[in-house]
């Protein structure tokens, strides 16, 4: 199959933006927010009942410290704004933990900040945490989530920094993520998603980084003409199969990008 790819212009960016690669393995800033309704008690529950859906703890983060006996925003990993007294931000990054992600966790409302990249959580996301309306920043990364990205990801409209990326995420990039008008940076690399890029990701405004290779994506215009707003203002695209730095430049590049069309 023979598909029209606009690829000069795009190898012409990716080889001059490739420097800032480097900056990928540098953490990304946010930050947390309060606001105001039910009560702590109900965080309280909520990763309670986390806490029983994590089976493997093998450092016993969990199990000896989220003890009721103290208050939750004490709990390790865990960080309560001073206003509500209502969980802001969930951190359990590296903690070697193994479970699954409960309903529950859609009730902290409060939430601007989930990141557990980096552990074995496993299984399909509730679609409960959709409800999570002031995220502005969610690393799921190096976890083992599968089934099809959830199209309600498109209600996280605070949403700053989405990193899905080493999971085995399946299904195609749902058109709903052109509803984040605030994410400034898309990491999907290294899932099983397969399909077009959804011509809303070029209504991204404020995107500057976009990370989609590793995946299955295909098809004639698999690659959207709306993709070139997101390259005016992008730092860093890389969109499908980027093996090593001889690759990126030159022909070779060009070579890996159409035998990927099929
Ligand atoms: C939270 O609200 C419930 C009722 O919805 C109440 O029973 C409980 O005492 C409250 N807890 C705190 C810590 O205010
Ligand atoms: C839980 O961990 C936090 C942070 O490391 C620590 O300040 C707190 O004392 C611990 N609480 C318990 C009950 O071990
Ligand atoms: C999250 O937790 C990890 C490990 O406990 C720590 O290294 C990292 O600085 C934390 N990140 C934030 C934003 O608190
Ligand atoms: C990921 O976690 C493993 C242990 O679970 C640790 O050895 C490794 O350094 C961590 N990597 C990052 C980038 O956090
Ligand atoms: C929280 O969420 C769970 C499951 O989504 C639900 O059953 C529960 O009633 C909710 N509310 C509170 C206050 O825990
Ligand atoms: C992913 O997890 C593995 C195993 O825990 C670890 O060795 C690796 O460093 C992690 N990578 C990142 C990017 O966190
Ligand atoms: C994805 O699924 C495959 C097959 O079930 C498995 O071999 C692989 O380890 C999984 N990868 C992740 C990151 O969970
Ligand atoms: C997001 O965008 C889609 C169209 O792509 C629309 O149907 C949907 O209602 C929007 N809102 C949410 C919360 O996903
Ligand atoms: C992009 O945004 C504009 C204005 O909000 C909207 O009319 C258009 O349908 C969107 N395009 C896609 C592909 O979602």
């Amino acid at each position: 199959m023979i598909c029209l790819i606009p690829t000069p212009n795009l190898m012409g960016k990716i080889g001059f933006l490739f420097p800032l690669m480097v900056l990928l393995l540098l953490p990304p800033f946010g930050a947390t927010l309060s606001a105001g309704s039910p009560n702590i008690s109900t965080d309280q529950l909520a990763l309670l009942v986390l806490k029983s859906h994590v089976t493997y703890d093998p450092r016993n983060f969990l199990a000896s410290n989220w003890s009721t006996s103290a208050s939750v925003c004490n709990w390790i990993g865990v960080t309560c704004g001073s206003r509500h007294q209502r969980v802001t931000a969930l951190n359990f990054s590296a903690m070697s933990l193994t479970g699954t992600i409960p309903p529950h966790l859609g009730n902290l409302s409060f939430l601007a900040w989930l990141d557990i990249h980096n552990n074995s959580f496993q299984g399909s996301l509730p679609i409960e945490l959709a409800n999570l309306r002031r995220l502005k920043y969610l690393n799921f990364a190096n976890n083992s989530f599968s089934g099809e990205f959830p199209s309600w990801f498109g209600s996280f409209t605070q949403l700053q920094s989405l990193y899905l990326d080493g999971n085995n995420f399946t299904g195609v990039i749902p058109s709903t993520l052109g509803n984040l008008s605030k994410l400034e940076i898309l990491i999907l690399d290294y899932n099983n998603l397969k399909g077009p890029i959804p011509a809303a990701v070029g209504n991204l405004s404020n995107l500057k980084w976009l990370i989609l290779d590793e995946n299955y994506l295909s098809g004639c215009n698999w690659i959207p003409f709306s993709i070139f707003n997101v390259f005016i203002h992008c730092r860093m695209l890389i969109l499908e199969l980027i093996i090593s730095l001889q690759v990126i430049y030159g022909r070779e590049y060009l070579i890996t990008f159409l035998n990927y069309e099929y």
